[in-house]
């Protein structure tokens, strides 16, 4: 019989403290950024009914081959989201928030897809959703949340792409034209081109196949057969981010892996990753999705940006390393009796972060975990302090020793605390 493995399954992973920290420091750096833009936190259901997911575009990858779908107990057939956009609207749909409803969101999603750094199979997005607003001004809000976001982190090695997929007519006319020019001129390319050409037109224009590239390249660009009115929204997009000072390089080859994006779509990528999965953020226009839903016709743009890549991208740019809990002191326990706990407890509830040892361990031993646990001081009980009625308060950093009165400890460590570290 094999042997159960207990291990995390294939493409899954535990995020453990330290690295944990740098998480929370991520996430909070996140959530401030998008309070401050007025987005209020959503929370939606890891699982959903399977057919708000077949929204996203049944021909896609991520629906077609990558979506993990199960049978309830009450026959119900449902999915681990695989995105967070179609969740979002579904909450809409359901619930009818006034517009214009601006939200954001941390969540976790799944995809069977080749497990390797950078794509794994259970993966975790902070992202945002704007419902009832068509106004090219929100396309450039929501661009500028996310950029300023991988600024917030301190990543500067981070670049976007834009392109238009227009409306959906603009779309339709434009795959025929593009579908007979790449079954005509890439009929040298090979049975497989030929049958993605015609089958996704669209999709084939950001294959990396090199052979391609020159049928490619002279493809002919939907950003030149847009309507008028979206080539408007388009260029006041456009310029809306130039007045913000945000930087975008026009893609007319930009496709995006789901088939309700309308009008704009973006893509972050780092140049610090390698190429294959160097998107840390994406997004884009989904006027139709709502409607879909069996909705009222209702706009919605947004973005997901993924955490495990904007991490690895922390370390290439090596930004955000700090990590573990702050703390402020470390007690030291030489008597035994509840003095050590009545203190930490004294010195959290002051708002300081305190921790200790447990088990009785010797005060040397105890010592070396007051090293290890990055604290500011150690804190020593010991029997001779007690009897002065003092404590000994060690800087872990510099060795140096002072005796302080018991009853002044906490507001001792807290002045010398703020003073060594304003911020903190
Ligand atoms: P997406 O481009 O599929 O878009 O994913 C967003 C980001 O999630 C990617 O840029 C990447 O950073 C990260 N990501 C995606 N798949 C994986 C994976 N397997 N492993 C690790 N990271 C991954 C969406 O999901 C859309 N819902 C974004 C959106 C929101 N569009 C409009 N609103």
């Amino acid at each position: 019989m094999a042997e159960t493995d207990y291990r995390a399954p294939v493409g899954t992973h535990d995020v453990l403290p330290p690295e944990s920290g740098r998480w929370s420091a991520l996430v909070q750096a996140f959530a401030a950024r998008a309070a401050r833009f007025g987005y209020g936190l959503v929370i939606t259901p890891v699982v959903e009914h399977v057919e708000v997911f077949q929204r996203v575009g049944t021909a896609t990858d991520v629906v077609r081959k990558e979506m993990y779908e199960l049978t309830d107990r009450g026959g119900r057939a449902l999915a681990l989201r695989p995105e967070g956009t179609a969740p979002v609207v579904r909450a809409y749909v359901q619930h009818r928030p006034t517009p214009p409803w601006k939200v954001w969101y941390l969540a976790p999603n799944f995809r069977y897809e080749r497990p390797q750094r950078g794509r794994y199979r259970q993966h975790w997005q902070v992202g945002a959703e704007v419902l009832g607003v068509d106004d090219p001004d929100a396309d450039v809000e929501v661009i500028a949340l996310a950029h300023g976001f991988y600024r917030d982190l301190g990543l500067r090695q981070v670049t976007l792409a834009l392109n238009s997929m227009g409306e959906p007519a603009d779309r339709a006319e434009f795959v025929t034209h593009l579908r007979a020019y790449l079954l005509e001129r890439g009929a040298g390319l090979g049975p497989e081109f030929l049958a993605r050409a015609d089958a996704h037109p669209l999709r084939v224009l950001d294959a990396k196949d090199e052979s391609w590239q020159d049928v490619l390249d002279g493809a002919p660009q939907l950003t030149e057969h847009l309507s008028a009115p979206s080539r408007q929204h388009f260029e006041r997009v456009q310029a809306g981010l130039d007045a913000l000072g945000i930087r975008y390089a026009l893609t007319p080859r930009l496709v995006r892996g789901f088939d309700y994006y309308t009008s704009t779509t973006f893509e972050f990528s780092s140049t610090a990753l390698d190429a294959a999965q160097n998107a840390v953020g994406g997004g884009g226009r989904y006027d139709q999705l709502a409607e879909e839903m069996g909705g009222p016709p209702t706009p919605g743009i947004g973005f997901g940006i993924g955490i495990e890549r904007v991490l690895i991208a922390c370390d290439a740019e090596e930004v955000l390393t700090g990590a573990g809990p702050a703390l402020d002191a470390f007690i030291v326990d030489g008597i035994g009796d509840p003095s050590a706990t009545v203190l930490v407890a004294e010195l959290r509830e002051a708002g300081l972060g305190a921790d200790r040892a447990y088990g009785g361990r010797s005060v040397k031993a105890q010592w070396k975990l007051a090293d290890r646990s990055g604290a500011r001081y150690g804190v020593m009980l010991g029997p001779r302090e007690a009897e002065r009625g003092s404590v000994g308060v060690k800087d872990l950093g510099s060795g140096e020793q002072v005796e302080v009165p018991r009853e002044q400890v906490a507001g001792w460590i807290l002045l010398h605390a703020e003073a060594a570290d304003p911020a903190r």
